[in-house]
């Protein structure tokens, strides 16, 4: 059990590069399933949940061939099980887009519930309405099992009562080689839709209008192989220009799509941050007091829930009263009590977190207790007087290649040390 010491106020200078998007990659991994030949994915994050995604893909029987650090060839011709473990696909989400590759490819597939981050209700109803359509007889308990009548998916129209990039995903992955067109209305448009949908296409896919509500998907009779580089981590880089919002200083982010940035970029400057938008780069630059904002999350090209608590953070730090509204997700707020313990001032009614601007934080013991909350702890950790130490960092390190080593190159103080066994809380949901 490792954890991160952080001893904050030390502005950051220099340059950090983006890395594959995490949302991006845990849908086309599962996705080269459907592929009949052998599929190289280039710019792969090296994060735990992709490593978990190949370790499944493996004991499917897929071959996993890792080409260089973030290149990566796959071969699914020789995958013999539709039925991933349950002790693997219980440790991540993500796990679900198992179900619409398998599906697709071998008409049947058997997944238990999946994990992953807690943060509210997180139903899997639009996406079995969507195998549904398409003709699959769904069960669902502690697995959900779905079989394509005839052994083969076929076209249908879904519209979807929720806007839901899980569920967009799943039915466009399931839906590339059933028979006949599928249209997905009401869908989401992530950036990481339009990269799935990209990955497919260069596979042998026809798929359009990714990106836009309403997608239709021409389904074709095999997917053949390729080549394919996944879109830089829209939320990577916007944790990053947070963090330099909180500490101060200059930094060039490299490796991103300054479109996908403008709903992050909009707030932080309006919060009196300075950014400077380059081809593929970002120059963020703190110099100046921040000002209080209001943001409200919403699917893009809304602001992203996935940075919520990333900007709470930095609104501890603003002049005046900020507001945030959770518009995506029940329940995340749960890192509101991590912040506090660094003296933060936020009080949380339902789904409003209303936040008074304090003229410094201070270094605490915290615990992360997802993924993003997990970011939005180092982001106040950088920017709070003294020491900080944060536990639980294994949620962190699912969906941050290298964080440390990014950090301490523009000039964080931050580093992993062990923890005593004894010294940490055994059982992560309670402690926050
Ligand atoms: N929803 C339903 N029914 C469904 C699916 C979703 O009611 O069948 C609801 C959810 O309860 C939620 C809303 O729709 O209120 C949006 O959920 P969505 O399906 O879009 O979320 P997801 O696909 O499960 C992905 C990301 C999350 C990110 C959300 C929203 C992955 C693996 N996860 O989750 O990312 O918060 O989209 O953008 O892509 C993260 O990276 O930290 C993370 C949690």
């Amino acid at each position: 059990m490792n954890q991160y010491i952080i001893n904050g106020q030390h502005p950051l200078h220099g340059e950090i590069t983006i890395s594959g998007a995490k949302n991006a990659a845990v849908a086309i991994i599962p996705a080269a399933l459907l592929v009949d030949g052998v599929c190289r994915i280039e710019n792969v994050p090296q994060i735990s949940d992709v490593t978990l995604l190949f370790s499944i893909l493996e004991e499917l029987g897929a071959k996993v061939t890792h080409l260089s650090e973030h290149s990566v060839e796959i071969d699914a011709r020789t995958v013999h099980s539709t039925q991933p473990s349950f002790d693997l696909v219980r440790k991540i989400r993500a796990s679900y887009y198992l179900i619409g590759a398998l599906l697709g490819r071998f008409g049947e597939a058997t997944v238990a519930m999946p994990g992953g981050c807690n943060f509210g209700v997180r139903p899997i109803d639009q996406h079995v309405k969507g195998f549904k359509a398409m003709g699959a007889e769904v069960t669902e308990g502690n697995f959900v099992h779905a079989v394509a009548k005839d052994g083969r998916l076929k076209g249908a129209t879904v519209y979807m009562d929720v806007v839901s990039v899980g569920a967009t995903m799943n039915v466009m992955t399931a839906a590339a080689l059933a028979e006949g067109t599928t249209i997905i209305e009401n869908a989401a448009k992530e950036p990481h839709i339009v990269d799935l949908a990209n990955f497919l296409n260069s596979m042998g896919a026809d798929i359009k209008g990714a990106g836009t509500d309403t997608i239709k998907i021409n389904g074709v009779d095999q997917l053949t192989g390729g080549t394919y580089g996944i879109i830089p981590d829209q939320i990577e880089a916007g944790t990053y220009m947070t963090a330099v919002a909180a500490a101060g200083g200059e930094l060039l982010i490299k490796n991103i799509i300054p479109k996908h940035m403008d709903c992050i970029t909009a707030k932080l400057v309006e919060m009196g941050v300075h950014v400077e938008e380059h081809e593929d780069t970002l120059l963020v630059r703190r110099d100046q007091p921040l000002q209080r904002a209001k943001v409200k999350t919403q699917p893009y090209p809304g602001f992203p829930t996935d940075m919520q608590p990333q900007i709470a953070a930095v609104m501890t730090l603003a002049q005046g009263t900020s507001i945030v509204t959770e518009a995506v997700w029940s329940n995340r707020f749960r890192y509101v009590d991590e912040l506090k313990r660094l003296g933060a001032e936020i009080q949380v009614d339902g789904r409003v977190a209303v936040i008074e601007g304090v003229e410094k934080l201070v270094g605490a013991p915290i615990q992360a207790c997802d993924l993003r909350a997990g970011a939005a702890l180092v982001v106040a950790a950088l920017a709070a007087e003294g020491t900080t130490e944060i536990s639980q960092i294994q949620f962190i390190e699912r969906g941050y290649e290298n964080l440390v080593g990014k950090l301490r190159s523009v000039g964080a103080d931050i580093r992993i040390v062990d923890l005593p066994e004894g010294s940490y809380c055994s059982d992560p949901g309670a402690c926050c």
